[in-house]
C-alpha cells in the first residue's frame, strides 16, 4: 500500500455537514412495479417521504437540499404520468406553507417554468413568497430542469448583456458565470445522492457537480430513510476532498 488511510469515522461530525446536498429521486417507477401499483403511486410515495428527509437535513444543519423532481427530458413520458407528476407538484406547492410552518425553511424552484401551466406558475410564486422569510434551510425543487438547458439559458442572458454592452467579455469569470445559473447565490453542491442503483448524472446540476462527491444506493427513493441519508453523509465525511490540489 502506497498510502495510509485514516480509520473510517462511524458517527457524524456535526462540524462537517455538507452545506448543499442534491438528490436524484430515482426508482419511483420500479418501487411501484414491484408492488403491482401504477407508476404514479411510486411518485406519490416519493413526494411523501421528502418531508421526513427535509426535516432530517434541516435538523443536521444542511443549508440547501436540491431535489430533481422533473427533468427537461421527462416530457417524453406518457401523458398520464406527466399529468400525475404535475398534479403531485401542484398539491405539494399548495401545502408548502403548512408543511414548512415552524421549520424556518424556504422554497425555491429551479428550472425553466415557462412551459408550465398558469395554475402551477401561480402556485410557485405563492409558495416562494410565503416561505421567503425561511432562513435555516432551502428546499430547492428542480422542475423542468436540465443542466444543459440551465447553461444555455445562462449563456443567452450573458449574450444579451454582452450585446447591450452591460457585460464585458473579460468580466465573465467562473464565479460570474455561476451567478447566471438557477443556483445563483446558493452554496456549492457538496454531495449528490442517487438511489435505485443507477450511477449517472442524467443532466442534473452539470456545472455545479464539478467537485461534488457522489453517493449511490440500491434503495429506491420511496424507501429512502433518514438512515440512508446518514450513511451518505458519513461516507461523504470520510472522503478526502482535494479539489484538484494535494493534501497530506
Ligand atoms: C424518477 O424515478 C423520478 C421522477 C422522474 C420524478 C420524481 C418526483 C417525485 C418524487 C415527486 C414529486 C416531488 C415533489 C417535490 C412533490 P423514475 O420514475 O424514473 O423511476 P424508475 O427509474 O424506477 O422508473
Amino acid at each position: 500500500m502506497f498510502w495510509k488511510r485514516k480509520a473510517k469515522e462511524t458517527t457524524l461530525d456535526m462540524e462537517r455537514i455538507p452545506q448543499h446536498i442534491g438528490v436524484i429521486m430515482d426508482g419511483n417507477g420500479r418501487w411501484a412495479k414491484q408492488r403491482g401499483l401504477p407508476r404514479q403511486m411510486g411518485h406519490k410515495r416519493g413526494a411523501d417521504i421528502l418531508e421526513g428527509i427535509c426535516d432530517y437535513c434541516n435538523a443536521l444543519g444542511v443549508k440547501v437540499l436540491t431535489v430533481y423532481a422533473f427533468s427537461t427530458e421527462n416530457w417524453s413520458r406518457p401523458q398520464k404520468e406527466i399529468d400525475a407528476l404535475m398534479d403531485l407538484l401542484y398539491d405539494y406547492l399548495l401545502q408548502v406553507e403548512e408543511k414548512f410552518r415552524g421549520r424556518d425553511m424556504k422554497l425555491k424552484i429551479s428550472g425553466d417554468i415557462s412551459p408550465l401551466s398558469d395554475k402551477i406558475k401561480q402556485a410557485i410564486a405563492h409558495a416562494e413568497e410565503v416561505t421567503a422569510p425561511g432562513k435555516r434551510m432551502i428546499l430547492n425543487i428542480a422542475l423542468n430542469y436540465g443542466g444543459r438547458d440551465e447553461i444555455v439559458r445562462a449563456a443567452r442572458k450573458i449574450a444579451k448583456e454582452s450585446k447591450d454592452g452591460t457585460l464585458q467579455p473579460e468580466d465573465l469569470t467562473e464565479s460570474a458565470f455561476s451567478g447566471y445559473l438557477d443556483t445563483a447565490g446558493l452554496p456549492e453542491v457538496d454531495l449528490i445522492i442517487r438511489p435505485s442503483g443507477e450511477q449517472r448524472l442524467s443532466n442534473f446540476m452539470l456545472w455545479q457537480a464539478a467537485y461534488a462527491e457522489f453517493w449511490y444506493s440500491d434503495v429506491c427513493w420511496p424507501d429512502f430513510k433518514n438512515e440512508d441519508m446518514e450513511r451518505a453523509i458519513l461516507d461523504f465525511q470520510n472522503r478526502n476532498r482535494r479539489f484538484g490540489g494535494v493534501k497530506e
